[in-house]
């Protein structure tokens, strides 16, 4: 048994994004560490690596880059784990990674000796639709990470219930939208898993969209830098009340709506000018990509995102997040959907759309489009709201959770819920 101090010490939280992996301990405060959710398995054979044999076999965290060399093949050797939050159960590479990221989470944050530490209370979160083998699979991986005596006992929970539980709200509909896909889980108490609906479409869709739009408007050879077009979309992007509106408003006034880029460091400065009515189709394509105006994108070849199957899950492509959010409500009880609309929480970085205030007439954020696209579809009595800090609403749930559970609540294999204890 642990005391209620030792918890507000040592509870741990990790959430396994697609793109990014958070974590850190409760006193991180709000917020956590972020890395590339992605490790490097460096040419061993190499006389580099032969004459200062000190390289790991996969390098993770804020040192990958140091070892990124153009001339490597890097598709093979630059592995990002997680494919719409799954990995494959026999994909050892993948499950290297995780272990690889989850002992550098530990030991980045490894306590002072001598001070009553028995190991983190663990809380790792997962993708809701992930498969049951994936709990198997990385409770397996802090039973070895605690070869080290860094993990005391270990859960994990699905991120969109990590979400409603850091909101404090137990009846809900949570959308959690990050780089690769989004989710939107109905919660009654309990996530209503038959309910879910995943979508095959995330912020990396949008960098997408950005970098066509760069292209077009004489940064080509920009436009394949993913980091800097991820900046630019994240600093120009717009999600408009209504697309066609929006477009004639900045085509009439150009200037007034005019986007410009900095990047930092250089003498680089992107400047959209008279284009700068793109700015609102990056918005615009997260949350409806049915406009006709994509079309002539998808045309010149930007791809059309996908419907894929991963196991039992179908992560839809093209679903606009309204039709998504009713496709999920409508397969809940008919008592039950009231409730449900009126507490709709939006997470994860791809809801952090703000809107400049001299374009608050026709830019809006990401609560008021979800409302405008219920609406559309009949949809009225709603309440639509962000989680305070959306990419990290995760973590932060994850870390309510770990300090609320009871420290007897043993692992239940067929409720996927309470501690798996390794020592105290
Ligand atoms: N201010 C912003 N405006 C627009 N997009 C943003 C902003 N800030 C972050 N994003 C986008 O949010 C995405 C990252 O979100 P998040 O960290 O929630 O994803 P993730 O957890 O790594 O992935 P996933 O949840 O899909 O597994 C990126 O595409 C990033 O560009
Ligand atoms: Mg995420």
């Amino acid at each position: 048994m642990v005391t209620d101090s030792y918890r507000s010490h040592y509870t741990f939280a990790m959430d396994f994004g697609t793109s990014d992996f958070k974590f850190g301990p409760i006193t991180c405060g709000d917020a956590p560490r972020v890395v590339n959710n992605r490790g490097y398995f460096p040419d061993k054979k190499s006389v580099m690596y032969k004459a200062f044999e000190t390289a790991p076999d996969v390098i993770v965290g804020e040192e990958v880059p140091l070892y990124l060399q153009s001339n490597e093949d890097l598709s093979s050797r630059l592995i990002y784990p997680m494919r719409n939050g799954v990995i494959e159960k026999a994909d050892e590479t993948a499950w290297r990674v995780v272990g690889a990221l989850s002992e550098y989470g530990l030991s980045t944050f490894t306590p002072e000796p001598n001070n009553g530490f028995q190991g983190y209370n663990v809380v790792a979160s997962l993708s809701s639709v992930s498969p049951r083998y994936m709990y198997e699979q990385l409770l397996d991986t802090f039973k070895q990470a605690n070869a080290t005596g860094s993990v005391r006992a270990v859960t994990v929970i699905p991120q969109p219930f990590a979400v409603a539980i850091g909101h404090g709200v137990t009846t809900c509909v949570v959308i959690e939208s990050g780089h690769g896909n989004s989710q939107v889980c109905p919660i009654s108490k309990y996530p209503i898993r038959t309910s879910q609906v995943a979508l095959n479409r995330g912020g990396g869709d949008a960098n997408a969209i950005t970098s066509e739009i760069l292209k077009d408007a004489g940064y080509a050879d920009l436009a394949n830098e993913e980091a800097l077009v991820r900046k630019v979309k994240e600093s120009i992007g717009l999600v408009p009340a209504d697309l066609d509106t929006a477009i004639l408003e900045a085509k009439k006034s150009p200037r007034k709506f005019r986007a410009r880029h900095k990047v930092p460091g250089t003498r680089i400065e992107i400047d959209l000018e008279k284009d700068s009515w793109t700015r609102f189709l990056i918005g615009e394509y997260v949350f409806n990509p049915n406009h006709e105006i994509f079309e002539s994108y998808f045309g010149r070849g930007m791809p059309r995102p996908k419907d894929v199957k991963m196991g039992d899950t179908v992560f839809r492509g093209m679903l606009d997040f309204g039709d998504a959010i009713i496709a999920s409500v409508e397969r809940c009880p008919v008592e039950l959907q009231p409730l449900l609309y009126r507490e709709i929480l939006l997470s994860g970085g791809n809801f952090s759309w703000t809107v400049p205030e001299p374009l608050e007439a026709v830019a809006v954020d990401a609560p008021t489009k979800i409302k405008l696209l219920l609406r559309d579809k009949g949809i009225k009595n709603v309440s639509v709201k962000m989680t305070k800090s959306p990419q990290f609403s995760v973590w932060h749930g994850c870390i309510i959770y770990g300090f609320a559970v009871p420290d007897e609540y043993e692992w239940d294999w067929q409720r996927l819920e309470g501690w798996m204890k390794f020592s105290g």
